[in-house]
């Protein structure tokens, strides 16, 4: 009897085991990335407080703990040596009786400016805003002030600082994201801070004691929303110093929804002046915001955005963690013509990654060949690059029941884009299935491509990271081909890399 019933178990054990392979994988888990930063579990949005420290990179970011929307805002945190293997860390800063923890930055106070340091330990600063929902509620309009907060252990534990906060709203509501560095023209911190749809620049001694030095934005860039997570840091292209001023915009965006632009000019401690007010972004897709860069790199300047739109953030169909950060990104001046550009790359961090890969099947590189066959035997995460003479060329992943996604230049347009709008689920938000572009900004022979894909995410970095684009899309199969399409008569070359081994 008791044999017979162990014999029961059992079989009921298989058969609940076959009817669960046989389900399709309906968990969130597949849109999770292999390769980007997503928080454990439930809610994360910007990354905040990136800094450089003895080795280590860290990144807090925008988190709410206790569910998968945007809720009272926390730091999460992380921590690297390579910005690409992230090992998940203790919440860093909880919301207290002047607010939330909205966005922010984090420096090395070498010189203890602050006094924070004791016994000549040096103190990591943290200067964030505090958004005091409760004063807002009662109309208040300096519901948005500036504190900041110490760690003497390397980034581990963190003190609010007693007079929080440094730096109150003068009656303005939005009045946030300070991004603070140390600059040498004028020996003191400087703020950069997002005003309305302006940067206010604040100087300081010692990151407790604030004064405003100058404005910028008045009929420069895009003013379709709101100004946010602004950032501001020297670049050198062959010995001249170019000032990067990143701000991020919503909405407003060159395909819709939030987006980053940036400006590049001198800064001489006090006020920034752009070469040119036209507006330029970062990248032109539609889920890369909110990005700014490492502090204390040295010459190297590293971003990483958040991979989300606020038009769906919140919908988008994961629900035990909710959104990416992009890929780490390097950023480089170069010139073009008389104009420089800033330009970004993944490369040489997700190298160590990916295989040296392999040029994609001879049979299919034949030109006269309108469509090629596909390549079937897609990994995911992959990187495709490509280079090809100026012509239609794309690359489509796609699965076997007419979910696709396609990733190309469109000669004829003069633009690269990302085509979505049959990739997926995407009813969760009515402007989702869309196909976003870019323009063309080198004006070289060749058009040359690096596709990063990873699960439920693309990225692309076009002509050496001149133009930049990145989306998410959530296939309802696994995709499991890449095809690449080109143009007869045309040169292509193609490079397919999966991920190594481990
Ligand atoms: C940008 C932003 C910031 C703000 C934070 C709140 O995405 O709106 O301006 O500090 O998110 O979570």
């Amino acid at each position: 009897m008791k044999r017979s019933g162990t014999l029961i178990c059992y079989m009921l054990f298989i058969y609940a085991s076959i009817l669960q392979a046989q389900q399709p994988d309906t968990s969130d888990a597949r849109f999770r990335p292999l390769l980007h930063f997503t928080p454990k579990v439930n809610w994360m949005n910007d990354p905040n407080g990136m800094v450089y420290y003895k080795g280590t990179y860290h990144l807090f970011y925008q988190y709410y703990p206790d569910g998968n929307t945007w809720g009272p805002m926390h730091w999460g945190h992380a921590t690297s040596t390579n910005l690409m293997n992230w090992v998940h860390q203790p919440i860093a800063l909880y919301p207290d009786s002047l607010g939330m923890i909205f966005s922010g930055s984090a420096v090395v106070d070498k010189n203890n400016t602050s006094g924070f340091g004791k016994n000549g330990q040096v103190p990591l600063v943290a200067i964030f805003t505090q958004h005091d929902e409760a004063a807002m509620k009662k109309g208040s309009k300096s519901f948005q002030n500036q504190s900041i907060a110490y760690s003497l252990d390397e980034g581990k534990t963190w003190t609010k600082y007693k007079n929080n906060p440094v730096l109150r709203s003068p009656g303005i509501v939005d009045f946030r994201d300070p991004k603070v560095s140390w600059n040498t023209a004028v020996n003191k911190w400087i703020m950069t801070l997002a005003v309305a749809d302006r940067i206010h620049f604040y100087s300081s001694p010692d990151l407790k004691n604030w004064t405003k030095e100058s404005e910028f934005g008045d009929k420069a860039g895009a003013h379709g929303g709101v100004w946010e997570c602004p950032d501001l840091f020297p670049m050198k292209h062959e010995g001249k110093e170019i000032w990067v001023l990143l701000v991020s915009l919503n909405p407003g965006g060159p395909n819709k929804g939030s987006a980053t632009q940036y400006f590049l000019g001198d800064f001489d401690g006090k006020t920034f002046h752009p070469y040119s007010t036209e507006t330029k972004w970062i990248d032109y897709g539609p889920d890369n915001y909110a990005g700014v860069t490492w502090s204390n790199t040295g010459d190297k300047r590293y971003f990483m955005g958040w991979m989300s739109n606020w038009s769906y953030a919140q919908q988008v169909p994961t629900y035990t963690w909710r959104s990416a950060m992009t890929l780490p990104r390097e950023l480089r001046i170069e010139k073009s013509g008389s104009e420089y550009l800033l330009i970004q790359h993944a490369d040489e961090l997700i190298r160590p990654f990916f295989t040296s890969g392999s040029t994609w099947e001879k049979a299919n590189m034949r030109p006269g060949m309108n469509m090629v066959r596909p390549y079937d035997i897609l990994q995911n995460p992959c990187r495709v690059r490509l280079s090809a003479g100026q012509s239609d060329v794309s690359v489509t992943f796609s699965d076997d029941k007419g979910g696709a996604l396609n990733v190309g230049y469109d000669h004829k347009a003069d633009q690269y884009y990302i085509d979505r709008t049959n990739a997926g689920l995407s009813s969760f938000y009515s402007g989702f299935a869309t196909r976003a572009t870019a323009p063309r900004i080198a004006t070289g022979d060749s058009i040359e491509l690096t596709i990063i894909l990873d699960k439920s995410s693309v990225e692309l970095f076009a002509d050496g990271g001149r133009t930049a684009m990145t989306a998410v899309f959530f296939p309802k199969q696994p995709f499991t081909k890449a095809t690449l399409q080109y143009k007869e008569g045309i040169t292509v070359k193609a490079n397919y890399a999966p991920l190594k081994r481990k």
